[in-house]
């Protein structure tokens, strides 16, 4: 052992990727995993080492990998940049985040690719790797460039904010799949049925009288899809599935043995449409007279949030494995996109910062268990990119140091205020979650650190 090392000591350490949940140490050294569960001296260290003490249940595991967000750079860094959006992503354990072509210009080239890249390399504190459109300038007219895309760097494809409408394009692009053996990311949502829905259609947007977005108008899509997929034999991955129709779908295709994955959000996973009257409680139908904090603006997400009953049905797929994966869709926005009526905000969360407390949420409450959410948000989002992110997704010695430590117990008030992200965007502002990011490392190095004074 040579240079600096950190070594956390006595915690609980999570890895899916070998089946490891025991109390233990994890040594960090020259920027790898040395040892992850065995007992270490620190005596035997190099000087100038770290010892991080963890709290008796505190949690290591591999740095989150998000398959699915908004970094907003090039041309909306009045919401986000790449250096903000990576920060945020550090304060909330990820390690790696793919962003999401929907820029201005759109990621549709080689030249944007090597952009974004470029600005990571620059500014970024976690990894940064790029989604490139399916079709040029995300108009669902004609193919982008695949190849080129992926050949620039590119790990997936996606017109994500837009849906891929037309039919044969999909069949096209899903076609290009199977060579590249690269996903298809759509955005599964039917512009004839959702036209002019702000909310989920159902007994809540009645209440306020909003236009509702059905169910059906992302499981129509969805089906189209899963047909096109098993036709093509292509790769295609759901963005933000947030029905249980969409579960059942996705559950058929994966018994018929077809190549489909499917993400879900925290914020579907655990809210639900009645928080758009205001209401933070199971959601069920009430005559109660509309509160002030009715039609709060920041809870207008696109797909949007649904009935309690489907809440129930992506945590109950995200343990059975029908959905593969977590992913964020943070979607910072200005204050000025979301200080106007219901109808005319924008669509988008912003939710880097609070995954982790929210998600907790579902492990306190008995739905999931901590190594099946670990493995939603590391090993999972490897493998949907057939592996990609393996020696990212694991504490296997060896490996690059990317590691969150959390304390799966703690108390905070979610504060946007305190938030990295330019993106003040959400409902959780104000409310206390239960599990909070302590530290957070990129290949070996530092890149949040909520410790306090406890180093
Ligand atoms: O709510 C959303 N916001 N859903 C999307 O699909 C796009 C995203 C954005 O870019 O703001």
């Amino acid at each position: 052992m040579s240079g600096e090392a950190i070594l956390i000591q006595g915690a609980r350490i999570i890895d899916p990727s070998r089946g490891l949940d025991r109390p233990g140490d994890l040594l960090v050294c020259d920027s790898l995993i040395a040892s992850a569960g065995e007992p270490v001296d620190p005596a035997s260290l190099p000087g100038g080492s770290r010892v991080v003490r963890a709290g008796r249940r505190w949690v290591a595991c591999p740095g989150f990998i998000d398959l699915h967000c908004h970094l907003r750079e090039p041309g909306h860094e009045h919401k986000e940049t790449i250096a903000t959006g990576t920060l945020a992503a550090a304060r909330g354990g990820f390690t790696a985040v793919c962003c999401m072509p929907n820029t201005e210009p759109a990621i549709d080239s080689e030249s944007m690719v090597e952009y974004v890249l470029r600005q990571a390399r620059a500014t970024g504190c976690v990894r940064v790797f790029p989604i490139g459109c399916i079709t040029q300038g995300r108009q669902g007219k004609v193919l982008a460039g695949l190849r080129e895309l992926a050949e620039a760097g590119a790990i997936a494809f996606s017109d994500d904010g837009n849906p891929v409408g037309d039919p044969h394009i999909m069949r096209m692009a899903l076609q290009y799949t199977v060579g590249l053996g690269l996903p298809i990311i759509n955005h599964c949502e039917d512009h004839s049925l959702s036209a002019g829905g702000v909310m989920n259609e159902g007994w809540v947007a009645t209440r306020l009288g909003l236009r509702g977005y059905p169910a059906a108008a992302e499981e129509v899509m969805i089906a189209r899809d899963i047909a096109l997929a098993e036709m093509t034999g292509g790769r295609l991955h759901l963005a933000h599935i947030s029905t249980a129709g969409a579960v059942d779908l996705v559950r058929q295709a994966k018994a018929r043995g077809l190549a489909v994955t499917a993400e879900a959000t925290p914020h579907h996973l655990t809210m639900n449409d009645a928080w758009v009257l205001g209401r933070r409680d199971g959601g069920a139908p009430s005559p109660q007279p509309l509160v002030l904090s009715a039609y709060d603006t920041r809870t207008k997400v696109n797909p949007p949030l649904r009935s309690p009953a489907d809440a129930e049905a992506l945590a109950a797929a995200l343990v059975d494995g029908t959905i593969d994966i977590i992913a964020t869709d943070h979607a910072p926005h200005a204050i000025t996109d979301k200080l106007v009526t219901y109808e005319e905000a924008a669509f988008g969360i912003s939710v880097l910062e609070t995954a982790l407390g929210s998600l907790m949420g579902l492990v306190h409450g008995g739905l999931v268990d901590l190594p099946t959410l670990v493995h939603r948000l590391t090993v999972g989002p490897s493998q949907v990119l057939g592996g990609r992110f393996d020696d990212l997704a694991t504490l296997r010695p060896g490996t690059p140091a990317d590691v969150v430590l959390f304390d799966p117990d703690e108390e905070w008030t979610v504060d946007v205020g305190q938030f990295a992200s330019k993106g003040k965007n959400t409902p959780l502002d104000g409310c206390t979650l239960k599990g909070r990011v302590k530290l957070t490392m990129v290949q070996g190095r530092v890149v949040f650190d909520g410790m306090g004074g406890a180093i």
